[in-house]
């Protein structure tokens, strides 16, 4: 038997313990030994939960416990879940974990703590909640150099923009549906304003490229400017609007950027929509590989936990290496990036002259219903050059990049 403690158990601890039950017998089949969970630590008591009698309120019952070889931790964010995961690896039992800016900030650090001790630290739900990616990063597209990896990486954010868009349900009943349904963060200014898409991406790129990318590098901008009237113009024009965290290596360089984007349906993300994610990875030898699923919700995200714990059982003892160095990867400027761009400004008198003046032609947009504006998608060019054009344009309502 192996035991396991689980630490947190909110929307993915309690779902965990769910899979754990449910698939039982195959899940011990697969890792060679029934896993037991022995603990739950969490700040409340569970009364009448079938796991009331394993619950603790302190971490150092489950770290002095030396039955305990597998700890899985989903309290999120960086503190206390740092020192827990630390000192559980320092005292030589594996760690699987579903948080991603616990991965995002010290992911080398613990890989490299686990690595020394012959020891797992293993993060495959803190990305794509369900869809296996960071299995395959790390071991399936090893014969390539990664060239870029665009993703829809936060269910929140796409089930917002879906709704927004197909059902026309405004901002604020959307992201309360997603808090309901267990998609959300505890604050979910980190899915509306980008953060968890950009703490994924920096982990996505860090394995892609086997160092240290800071999610404060990355350019972040997220869904919150967003309107009804963007989405109207973006049907006008046969797109969606999507939430893009992109990782992108050009001449040696990479940049990366989370940004709402607009794509018409004949690019590999389009139909990825409401609570899923969808990640595109193009490698110089495989070209484009798509992975596809449930991105955020208890039992998705816990099938992943789940199979992770798997692979620590299997491996007690033996380290799986993953690549991620702490050595600092530093990232390109985005100005250099190019790009068409939506915009729309306040009209006036003399607005399509201003336009013509500044951007030469432009492709004009209208949307039904909607007046006292002029919209335009832009030449290709550089973020710089965007930049510094609309800084001498008065009243813009809108920007959003275009991938079309
Ligand atoms: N809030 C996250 C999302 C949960 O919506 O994608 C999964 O990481």
């Amino acid at each position: 038997m192996v035991n396991i403690a689980v630490l947190g158990y909110g929307t993915i601890g309690s779902g965990v313990v769910e899979v754990l039950k449910t698939n039982s017998d195959s899940i011990a089949k697969r890792a060679g030994d029934s896993i037991e969970v022995k603990y739950v630590l969490d700040l409340r008591d569970f009364p009448g939960d079938p796991i009331r009698d394993k619950v603790v309120h302190d971490i150092n019952i489950i770290l002095d416990d030396p039955e305990v070889l597998i700890v899985c931790e989903h309290m999120g964010g960086v503190e206390p879940a740092y020192t827990f995961v630390k000192n559980a690896l320092l005292k030589g039992k594996s760690v699987v974990t579903s948080n991603k800016e616990l991965v995002a900030k010290h992911g080398a650090e613990l890989l490299n703590i686990a690595k020394e001790r012959g020891l797992n630290f293993l993060f495959e739900a803190s990305v794509g909640g369900g869809i296996p990616i960071i299995r395959p990063l790390n071991q399936s597209l090893t014969a390539d150099e990664i060239m870029e990896i665009t993703g829809i990486l936060n269910g929140t954010t796409n089930y917002i923009l879906s709704k927004m868009s197909d059902e026309g349900v405004d901002f604020d009943t959307a992201l309360a549906e997603a808090q309901k349904l267990g998609f959300a963060e505890r604050n979910p200014e980190a899915d509306v304003e980008g953060h968890d898409a950009c703490r994924k991406i920096a982990i996505l790129s860090s394995l892609a490229f086997g160092m240290q990318v800071d999610f404060e590098d990355i350019y972040t901008e997220g869904i919150t400017k967003i309107s009804d009237i963007d989405i109207r113009y973006a049907k006008a024009l046969g797109a969606r609007i999507k939430l893009f965290a992109s990782s992108i290596r050009e001449d040696e360089q990479v940049y990366a950027m989370v940004a709402p984007v607009m794509i018409r349906a004949d690019h590999p993300l389009y139909s990825v929509n409401n609570v899923f994610n969808g990640i595109f990875v193009k490698g110089n030898v495989i070209g484009d590989v798509m992975f596809y699923g449930s991105g955020a919700g208890k039992l998705p995200t816990a099938s992943a936990v789940v199979a992770d714990v798997v692979d620590a059982a299997k491996h007690l003892n033996k380290n799986i290496w993953t690549i991620w160095s702490s050595k600092k990867l530093e990232l390109t400027n985005i100005d250099r990036i190019q790009h068409r761009f939506f915009l729309r400004i306040k009209d006036n008198a003399k607005v399509k002259e201003q336009v013509a003046a500044l951007f030469g032609q432009v492709e004009e947009v209208r949307a039904e219903g909607v007046s006292g504006e002029y919209a335009f998608i832009t030449s290709d060019m550089t973020e710089q050059e965007l930049n510094e054009k609309k800084s001498s344009l008065a009243d813009v309502l809108s920007m959003i990049r275009v991938r079309f």
